[in-house]
């Protein structure tokens, strides 16, 4: 009997020192301590053993069941030890590495000027409009009474989807969805992205941006255009550059100009920027044809408008120093960084 005891505190030991996993323990525990356990027969043969061994053997018993709760429980702990050492070992923080940064973007330059162009014609009470970069031949061309037979409809000048539609050429037909939705007075400002088929050279890109203005009310007159033109170049580039206009003819207005501002780098001396001639082209304006002004059921005999638009793409470049148009699509970070506002 004594030998079986030790024999299984022998037993115990092997696999204790075997055993890596408190699962492990768990089955050791029931294997030593359970009611098919060899301790637990055992117990149980007790009986059989004379009257006088009886208490001897019993305490044999109880003692190596006590060592085995011991053993077991020793090793409890020490495996509860291992695991918490490694779970901190895993979530070890090494403050002392270096962090991952994320890469932060940059304001595009355009949009600055955006803003900023929204800003001034807000202060003359213009509210923002918009339109879609997809446009019809209708709102595109027809509505603002460009004939059919204009060379700026064909497929060399204009980007047309396969079903029809096409890429806006300006900002123009923003002005006949403002007019098919609301009556005079009208005052908008739309800023957008407008297609042509342009080769990309230094100062020309097929995408490029454009802001187009709208004010139609009852009494609006050239002066009104001229007035308003003369406070935005002056806002937008100093109080000493001076605007002009030049007689042209656009198909939805009547009459047409084309602006001119006083070159902002020379001042008017002459330079590369203007090629000699002291004039930065502008863009285009005019009052609103009546018949585009009819095309929309607006009353002529009552109403009158101007318009005007032009590309804020050359003004980005001159305020920013961008030698070419392209570096505006390309999205580099450095330049972007480089231009920050
Ligand atoms: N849409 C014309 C263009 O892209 C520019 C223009 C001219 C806009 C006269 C106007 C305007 O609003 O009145 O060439």
């Amino acid at each position: 009997m004594e030998a079986k005891i030790k024999n299984i505190k022998d037993q115990l030991d092997i696999q204790l020192k075997k055993c890596k996993t408190v699962q492990e323990l768990n089955e050791i525990k029931v294997r030593f301590f359970g009611k098919k356990s060899e301790l637990s027969s055992l117990l149980g043969k007790i009986r059989e053993i004379s009257p006088e061994k009886r208490p001897i053997i019993g305490k044999l018993i109880n003692d190596a069941k006590q060592k085995i709760g011991q053993a077991i429980n020793h090793k409890k702990r020490e495996l509860e030890d291992i695991a918490y050492q490694t779970s901190l070992e895993k979530e070890l923080l090494d403050i002392t590495m270096p962090a991952n940064v994320p890469q932060i973007g940059a304001r595009h330059p355009i949009y600055t000027v955006q803003e900023e162009l929204e800003d001034i014609f807000s202060y003359l009470g213009f509210e923002v409009a918009e339109g879609p970069d997809i446009e019809t031949e209708y709102y595109n061309f027809d509505a603002l009474n460009t004939p059919k037979n204009h060379p700026s409809r064909s497929i060399r000048d204009t980007f047309y989807t396969k079903s029809g539609a096409l890429l806006r050429t300006h900002t123009s037909p923003v002005q006949i969805r403002i007019m098919e939705k609301y009556q005079p007075p009208i005052k908008i400002v739309a800023i957008g992205r407008c297609y042509r088929n342009d080769k990309p050279d230094a100062s020309h890109m097929p995408v490029f941006h454009q802001i187009e203005a709208l004010v139609v009310d009852e009494g609006i007159s050239f002066a009104d255009l001229k007035g308003t033109m003369d406070y935005f170049v002056k806002q937008m580039f100093g109080v000493n550059i001076r605007s002009r206009f030049r007689p042209h003819f656009f198909p939805f207005t009547e009459p047409s100009a084309e602006m001119d501002i006083l070159c902002v780098n020379c001042k008017g001396k002459g330079c590369r920027v203007c090629k000699g001639s002291g004039w930065l082209e502008l863009g285009g304006a005019g009052m609103v044809d009546p018949s585009v002004l009819e095309e929309v059921g607006y009353d002529t005999e009552k109403f009158t408008g101007f318009a005007f638009g032009f590309g804020i793409d050359r003004i980005t470049m001159l305020k920013y120093n961008i030698p070419y148009i392209r570096i505006l699509f390309q999205n580099d970070l450095r330049f972007l960084k480089m231009h920050r506002a």
